[in-house]
Parts: C-alpha cells; sequence; structure tokens
C-alpha cells in the first residue's frame, strides 16, 4: 500500500507511528533475502566479475548481507566507455524530459524508502531514522535540483544587444554539460552522497559513472536501480564496484573522465585532486572532503539547546558524520553546568542494533574504524580526561559488532594532535575558553572549514558568523549543533581543507558547477 504520509524533513524530528510499522516490515522483507549475489550495471546490463567481495553487516560481522562484484580497470574502461556513447543523446534531449526523468526517479526512491533505509541501516550500522533520513534526502536532492533546473529555465540566458550597427545580433549564454561525470561516494551517506551528485550532473545533461565505498555497494546499487527503472537509456548511468587501489584508480586516471564528485576524506580527496590534474586540460573537481567541527558556547547560551544539539551533533551515526561535532568550546563561567549535561546526556544514548527503534549508536563501520576508536582513545586517556565512553563493548548482543561507547574528553592540551585530526569516531573533546575570541582562534586553527555551530545571544551570533571559517553555521539549534543539513534549506559544502568549490550541495549555485559556458553570438 501506498504510504499516507510523505517523509520530509520535519518527519523526521516527529516521526509518526506509521513510520516504524512499515520499517519493520521492510526491514522483515529485507532480512529474508540476505546474501545474494548483484552484478555492476554497465551500459544497462548485469556485469559479473571474475573475483568477488562479501558485503557483511558490522553490527554482526556473521551476517553476510550481499555478495558485490571486484570490479576490474577493464570493468572501469567498459563503463566510461558506456557513458561516453550515451552522452551526446543524453546532452541533446531537452532538459524538459531529463527533469521528468529524474522526478521519476525520485518517486521511485520515495516508493522504495522503507525497503532502502533498511538496506542501509543493516550495511551503514545507521539507526532507522538516519537511513531513512539518507534515503529522503536522496529523493529532495534530486527533485531540488530538477527545481533548480526549472528556475533558471535550463540555464539559457539572453545577454546584451551589442551596439553594432546595421547588424541584427543576439548574445545568449548557455550552460552546456561537460561529458562523463565521474561519482565517488563514502559509506556514511550512499544515497544521498552518490544520488545528489549524479542527480546535478545528469539533469545538467552530463552521463555518469558511479562507484560506492566498498563498506556500502548495496545501497548505491538501489539508487541506481531507481535511475535506470526510470527510464534512463543505457549508459546514461553506470555502476561499478570494486577496490578503490585499482577500480577507483583506473577511473580517476582515465582521460575519459571530464569532471568528478569525490565525497570522502582529506587524503583520498587530495590524492584524486593531484591525480586529476595530470590530464591533458584542467576539469571540474569537486571535492567534499572532512571536517573538524567546532561547537562554541557563550555564557549567555541556553544550557539546555546547547547540550541537546551537541550531543545529537557529535555521537549520531557514531560521530562517522563530516559534519559531526568534534570539538566543544565553552566559556567558563558555564562550563561545569553544561559539562556535566553533556555528560548526562551522552549516557543516556542507547547503543545496540541500530535496526532497532530504541537504539540511537549502532556499530563503527569496519574492523579498522573499531580499531582506530580503541587506539584514539588509548592516546587520549594519556593526554587527558575521558569523562564518559573510551570503551569498546563486547559482551552479550555486542559481541558480533563494531560496537564503542560515546566518548567525551576534557583537559587535552590544546596543542595535542588529535585537536585537528579528524577521527570520524563518537569520541568529541572539549575546552574551557576564557572568551569567545579565544574559542574563534582556536575554532579556526585547523585545516577545515566545513560546518560549525554557535549558543548564545544572536548579536554574538552575528559575530560568530562574520568570524568562523566555515561553510555550514548554525546558531541555537537544539536538532544539531552542526549536523543536519537538509538540501533547499542549508547548502551544503566546505572551505578551506574541506571542500574545492566554495559552492554548497543542495543550494542555489550547485548545478552550475556541473556545466561550462558556451557564449553564443548570432548574427542573420
Ligand atoms: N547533510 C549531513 C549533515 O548536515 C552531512 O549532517
Amino acid at each position: 500500500a501506498e504510504s499516507t504520509f510523505k517523509l520530509t524533513y520535519a518527519t523526521m524530528f516527529n516521526p509518526p507511528e506509521e513510520l516504524h510499522t512499515r520499517f519493520e516490515q521492510a526491514l522483515a522483507q529485507v532480512k529474508a533475502r540476505l546474501g545474494h549475489e548483484y552484478g555492476m550495471i554497465i551500459d544497462g546490463k548485469e556485469v559479473f566479475a571474475e573475483k568477488k567481495f562479501e558485503d557483511r553487516n558490522p553490527a554482526n560481522t556473521d551476517v553476510v548481507l550481499g555478495i558485490f562484484q571486484q570490479g576490474t580497470a577493464e570493468d572501469a574502461r567498459a563503463a566510461l566507455a558506456a557513458a561516453r556513447r550515451a552522452f551526446p543523446a543524453w546532452s541533446r534531449m531537452k532538459w524538459q524530459d531529463r527533469v521528468a526523468l529524474i522526478r521519476k526517479a525520485a518517486d521511485l526512491i520515495d516508493q522504495r524508502i522503507y525497503e532502502i533505509a533498511a538496506v542501509v541501516s543493516l550495511e551503514v550500522g545507521k539507526n532507522r531514522m538516519e537511513a531513512l533520513g539518507d534515503v529522503a534526502e536522496t529523493a529532495d536532492l534530486f527533485r531540488y535540483a530538477c527545481d533548480r533546473m526549472e528556475a533558471n529555465n535550463g540555464f539559457v540566458v539572453e545577454m546584451g544587444r551589442d551596439p553594432l550597427v546595421g547588424f541584427e545580433a543576439r548574445n545568449f549564454s548557455v550552460l552546456r554539460p561537460y561529458g562523463v561525470w565521474l561519482v565517488i561516494s563514502p559509506f556514511n551517506f550512499p544515497c544521498a552522497l552518490t544520488g545528489g551528485p549524479a542527480a546535478a550532473a545528469l539533469v545538467t545533461g552530463n552521463t555518469v559513472v558511479m562507484k560506492p565505498a566498498s563498506d556500502t555497494p548495496w545501497s548505491v546499487r538501489l539508487i541506481a536501480e531507481c535511475l535506470r527503472d526510470a527510464g534512463l537509456p543505457d549508459g546514461v548511468i553506470n555502476y561499478v564496484t570494486g577496490p578503490g587501489s585499482t577500480l577507483g584508480q583506473a577511473l580517476i586516471d582515465s582521460p575519459e573522465v571530464d569532471g568528478i564528485t569525490f565525497t570522502g576524506s582529506y587524503d583520498v580527496g587530495m590524492h584524486i585532486y593531484r591525480s586529476f590534474a595530470q590530464g591533458r586540460w584542467p576539469r571540474p573537481t569537486i571535492l567534499e572532503m572532512g571536517g573538524k567541527n567546532p561547537a562554541i558556547v557563550s555564557r549567555h547560551a541556553n544550557l539546555e539547546d546547547a547540550a541537546a544539539g551537541i550531543v545529537r551533533s557529535a555521537f549520531g551515526l557514531q560521530g562517522q558524520k563530516c559534519s559531526a561535532c568534534s570539538r566543544i568550546y565553552i566559556e567558563a563561567p558555564v562550563y561545569d553546568q553544561l559539562v556535566s549535561r553533556l555528560i548526562e546526556l551522552t549516557n543516556k544514548l542507547s547503543i545496540g542494533d541500530p535496526t532497532e527503534r530504541k537504539n540511537f549508536l549502532g556499530p563503527v563501520i569496519n574492523r579498522k574504524s573499531y580499531a582506530d576508536y580503541q587506539a584514539f582513545c588509548e592516546e587520549l586517556s594519556q593526554a587527558g580526561t575521558i569523562l564518559t565512553g573510551g570503551k569498546v563493548l563486547t559482551e552479550g548482543e555486542y559481541a558480533k559488532g563494531y560496537f564503542c561507547t560515546p566518548t567525551l574528553v576534557a583537559n587535552v592540551p590544546l596543542d595535542h594532535r588529535l585537536w585537528k585530526y579528524e577521527m570520524f569516531l563518537p569520541i568529541s573533546t572539549i575546552a574551557r575558553v576564557e572568551s569567545l575570541e579565544e574559542a574563534m582562534r582556536l575554532a579556526n586553527d585547523v585545516d577545515y572549514g566545513l560546518t560549525a555551530g554557535f549558543y548564545g545571544t544572536e548579536e554574538e551570533a552575528q559575530w560568530f558568523f562574520e568570524h568562523i571559517e566555515a561553510g555550514v553555521v548554525y546558531a541555537n539549534r537544539p536538532q544539531g549543533a552542526t549536523t543536519g543539513a537538509w538540501p533547499g534549506f542549508q547548502p551544503f559544502g566546505g572551505w578551506k581543507g574541506s571542500g574545492s568549490t566554495g559552492k554548497n550541495a543542495g543550494g542555489v549555485h550547485y548545478l552550475q558547477l556541473y556545466m561550462h559556458e558556451q557564449s553564443r553570438t548570432l548574427i542573420r
């Protein structure tokens, strides 16, 4: 049956009961078909590789979710060639027809939202609300890309008529697609961070090859299916899976790629940036990299809002968001009171199977993250004071997953490396500051500039906005100090080492990144 309500940004924070029933039904159906093998999608066909890899559940590593293909450099070439062949017809199609297809794909995502969210929850370890959020955001990113295409009339603008006596000259600025676009996405928002860039590339007339993180091939496959099933011609959207070191590198090294959107770590992003610069001419490179996102709390703040927003942003999705709040600067007069409230709220967070309604935290993504968490906690316990958390959970229901407790740390010297290093885990460090100026200096003293949060008076908040070096900033938001941007509301992207373009996804300047300008003058 059709859902009787539409899942939106608003329902995320106030979910109706029906949402839970429908999620649970979908979860049971998904669990009944675990362990199947899935192909890659190249030129509209299912393609299988000689070697396979297993996709396992991070909450219970005994469970094989599916078997996926270890694509090779040959598969990379085939996918790029298919995208190249599909480009002329797709780019010349009326943009209104492309918009109609992307809107149809958004509707298909909505129809399958509970099923896809169940897969995301199992594969990523997201709690059910976060999983539903990832899928709902993807459909909204598709629609927002279509809205922007319409609002800009396909990006055709008539320019001034130059004063050429005796001629009838008309001038136009036309934005046109580049060609074949590569989308490389991370595990943490597999749907939105593959689907969002893909929709922007597609609606503007590019063809796409998508390569998911090796931890999340299934979630991304379902988004690729929705695009395929909406009726995109063969080769317009291609989906390949396999190791970054071979398949991914073959894609990045290929002269057949005209533009790339990569979301992931700073190190890999900068590697791609440099590799991509080896091509014969400059090509657009959209990089969305990490964050080391601060929250600053003034002595005038509403401490309840601050505590709620910080805890949600520090520990949502186990701290594995590029937008996670990993640094907390608190003015001295309210330090003790806020810190005890942060500890209290953190200790109330339930950890466990993320598909279960009661749990806020699931497992971290894989063995490496699990080991990193233990090493960082060890290092931080030497350097400072672990206020809460700092341990992995290994007994009973936790025995077979990568479960880490949410961790708050104080008294870490301000020159310690972990104040600047993105851990991408449920760990946040806290400092007492004497003034907002001191907090601002510390907040900006990192290579990143993605998101930032503030709690205090309106006047202080305006000062914060003016001085903080970050692409997405919030003041006095209990739903999240640094997280929870939504397309069409909070355009999302970073400054400095967090991003390459200075134009945010889900915002009014984003689609333009996927096109080059042609200035047309016609005299008749
Ligand atoms: N859109 C996600 C957030 O803002 C990354 O938290």
